[in-house]
Order: C-alpha cells, then structure tokens, then sequence
C-alpha cells in the first residue's frame, strides 16, 4: 500500500515525458516484479456493448484477462460481459471512463497497469453516431465537437499514453509483443451528408492509425486499422429497416448485415500474431462494400 503510494506520488510528480522515461523506469523496476500479470492483458474501450463486447469476449477465448472500458461499469452490458469473460477462463477489470476526457487517461493507464502490470494490446473502439442526423450544411458545431471529442482526440491520446507504457514495457517483458488496434468505420472513406461529422472523425482516426503504426514499426508496437461496414449493433438500430432493404437490394455484395462477432474475428487474428509483418494495413469488414463496381 505505502509502495503503492510513494509510486503514484512520483507518477503525478513526472511529466509524460520522454526525457524523463529513464527516471521513471528506475522507481518503476521496484513494483512490476509483484503485480505482474502471468497472461497477456486487453484493453477495448467501449466494451459494455456491439462491437467493443463481442472483440472483448473473443480476446478473453484467446487468453487474454480484460480491462474493459465504458462510461459506467454499472450495466446490465458490462455484467454480461463480466459473466462471459469470466466462462472463457480469464480475469475481468471493469473501468468507467468517458474516453473524451483525457486528463483522466493518465489514472485509468495507471490503474490498469497496477492491477495487470502490462498491457498487450489496445482495442481503441469506443465511438458514437451524431446524436441527429442532419445535412452537412446544417451540421452544428456541438454535434461536431462531440464526435471529435469521443471518436478522435480521445481515442488519439489514449492511445498515446499506452504506447508510452508499452514502449517501457517492451525492455522489461520476455516476448512480448504489443498491439494497437482502432475500430474505424467504412466511413472514413465513404461519405454520408447527413452525418459529415461522423465521417471526418473517421477518416482522421483512420490517418491517425496510419501515423502511430508509422512511428512505432522501429519500436516493435504493431498498429492496425479495422474498418467496419454495416454492423447490426444498438448504433445501427434505428437505421435498421431502411438498411435492411439496402441490404437486399444490393448495398452490401454480401447481401447482409455485419454481426460484432465478424469484427471480433479479425482483431483476435491481429492479437493472435497472424498478420506480424503487416502493421498500418487497414482490415476492412464490410461484405464487399469495399468493391468498387461500375
Ligand atoms: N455499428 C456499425 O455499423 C459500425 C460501423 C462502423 C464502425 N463502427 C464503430 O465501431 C465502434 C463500436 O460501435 P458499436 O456499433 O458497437 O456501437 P454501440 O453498440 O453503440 O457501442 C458503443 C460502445 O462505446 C461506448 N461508449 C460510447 N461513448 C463513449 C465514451 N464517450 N467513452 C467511453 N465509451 C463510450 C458505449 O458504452 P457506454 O454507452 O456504456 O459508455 C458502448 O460500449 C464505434 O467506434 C463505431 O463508430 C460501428
């Protein structure tokens, strides 16, 4: 309790920064011996839920304990989430984050890391739709903000903090081999004028996988960029009877909605280490919608 304490204290004392990452690792070396975790750890944002559920209950199948992040911990989801992870054999962390808060980043990495002591990969997923759907000439600044706020900065800086302890992590852990992964949207590349916000979220958080996998290829941190299309999930769910007929006449080669679970495949194959010399390849899950037809 009193290690526990004296650490914190210099945590708070030390800016994030590079230059003082030597300083930290030496009051560091002292604790990682006694908390650290024997399995390998996941971090997916926006886990009480669709996508962010399924991808953490397909990490947990893996071998992987969760440390699983929404606004509350105290839902009906993440319990059926606690109930699931806890059936494949591995260890529930529940944390309750707004991830648009980013002062709060710093604590919820420091959490995280004196529970498990590692974190292995990070499912950046958490996102929202615009509260309204309205024509991009109408789209109003509040509705811009908040989805910049919780579907880039947020996910961005997030991701910062944890690449920083990753980097540390990597001199201290015997094979380990770190991954970064961000749940974009087709939308990053296809646009909707009743949601242009939504889109230029996605398409910066798209560019910004595509820098981090760039900066962290030397430092041995893999970064990849899964891109949904058509997920029946509660994000599409009042969108559902105009997409259902979408979808038969043809939107979706594949003649269907995604399921979280199509989007949970591909990420447990990114954790499993099969796509190793591939970091900055965008993964995209949308039954065809990638096709470019004439
Ligand atoms: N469904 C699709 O068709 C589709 C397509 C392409 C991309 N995506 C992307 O896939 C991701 C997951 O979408 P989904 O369909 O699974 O959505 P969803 O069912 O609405 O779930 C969203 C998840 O994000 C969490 N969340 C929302 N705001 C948050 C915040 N400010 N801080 C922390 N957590 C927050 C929610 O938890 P709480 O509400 O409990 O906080 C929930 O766990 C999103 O990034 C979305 O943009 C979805």
């Amino acid at each position: 309790m009193v290690a526990r304490r004296v650490k914190r204290y210099f945590q708070w004392l030390l800016p994030d920064s590079c230059k003082l990452l030597p300083l930290k690792r030496f009051f560091w070396k002292r604790h990682i011996p006694f908390f650290m975790n024997d399995k390998p750890v996941a971090v997916v944002t926006g886990a009480s839920r669709g996508i962010g559920r399924s991808i953490a209950i397909g990490l947990a199948s893996e071998g992987y304990d969760i440390a699983a992040i929404a606004r509350s911990t105290d839902s009906e989801g993440m319990e059926i989430l606690s109930k699931e992870v806890a059936q494949a054999g591995s260890h529930f962390f529940p944390i309750g984050l707004d991830i648009s808060c980013t002062t709060c980043h710093k604590e919820v990495v420091s959490n995280i890391l004196e529970r498990y002591g590692r974190i292995d990969i990070l499912v950046n997923n958490a996102g929202v739709a615009p509260l309204q759907r309205s024509d991009v000439l109408e789209m109003s600044e509040e509705s811009y903000d908040r989805l910049m706020n919780i579907n880039l900065k947020g996910p961005v800086f997030f991701a910062q903090k944890v690449a920083r302890e990753m980097l540390w992590l990597k001199e201290h852990i015997e094979s380990y081999k770190p991954v970064i992964v961000f749940i974009t949207s087709v939308s990053a590349v296809l646009t909707s004028t009743n949601r242009a916000e939504y889109c230029i979220s996605k398409a910066g958080l798209s560019m910004a996988s595509s820098v981090l996998a760039d900066r962290l290829s030397c430092e041995g941190i893999l970064v990849y960029e899964v891109r949904p299309g058509i997920i029946e999930t509660d994000m599409t769910v009042r969108i559902k009877d105009k997409y259902d007929k979408l979808i038969q006449e043809g939107l979706v080669p594949q003649k269907r909605w995604g399921m979280p679970d199509d989007i949970a495949k591909a990420v447990a194959s990114l954790a499993r280490g099969d796509w190793a010399f591939s970091t900055g390849t965008i993964f995209e899950i949308s039954g065809g919608l990638n096709i470019h037809k004439l």
